[in-house]
């Protein structure tokens, strides 16, 4: 098995709930390490920036304006498969399809507000690390 990075962001419907704490837990109880992190308040222009390859979907405005309704919790998480075992972590895109007991299931309401979001494959991965953080911020340990 691979060790592999992905990047993980606490929405702000999260944030809001006071559940980082909670989210935490689950990476770190799922083998995973946090090897960067940090609270933001995203512009719009870093938000457009990350989902630029949505930006022809009819829910492309509503999601950057939904990133930037309050602050997230940014970071990058290392480990066994990491990009599968976090999506496993989070559950379905929308909540109401989401297995039992994933983050989505759990703390999410709608798919517009669905709490966390993580990378889909470890190419994408490397991209989103690097658009949050810069190399000699993150820490394998
Ligand atoms: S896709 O088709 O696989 O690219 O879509 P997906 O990765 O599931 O979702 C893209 C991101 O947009 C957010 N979002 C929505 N998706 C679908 N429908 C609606 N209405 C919608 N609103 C917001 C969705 O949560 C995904 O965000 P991230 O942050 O990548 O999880």
């Amino acid at each position: 098995m691979a060790v592999e990075r992905t990047l993980s962001i606490i929405k702000p419907d999260a944030v809001a709930k006071n559940v980082i704490g909670k989210i935490y837990t689950r990476f770190e109880d799922a083998g995973l390490k946090i090897v960067a992190s940090r609270l933001a308040q995203l512009s719009q222009a870093e938000a457009e920036g990350f989902y630029a390859v949505h930006k022809e979907r009819p829910f492309f405005a509503d999601l950057v304006k939904f990133m930037i309704s309050g602050p997230v919790v940014i970071q990058v998480l290392e480990g066994e498969n990491a990009v599968l075992a976090h999506r496993d972590l989070m559950g379905a895109t929308d909540p109401k399809k989401a297995a039992p007991g994933t983050i989505r299931a759990d703390f999410a309401e709608s798919i517009d507000a669905n709490a966390v979001h993580g990378s889909d494959s470890v190419e994408n991965a490397a991209i989103e690390i690097a658009y949050f953080f810069p190399a000699s911020q993150v820490h394998s340990r």
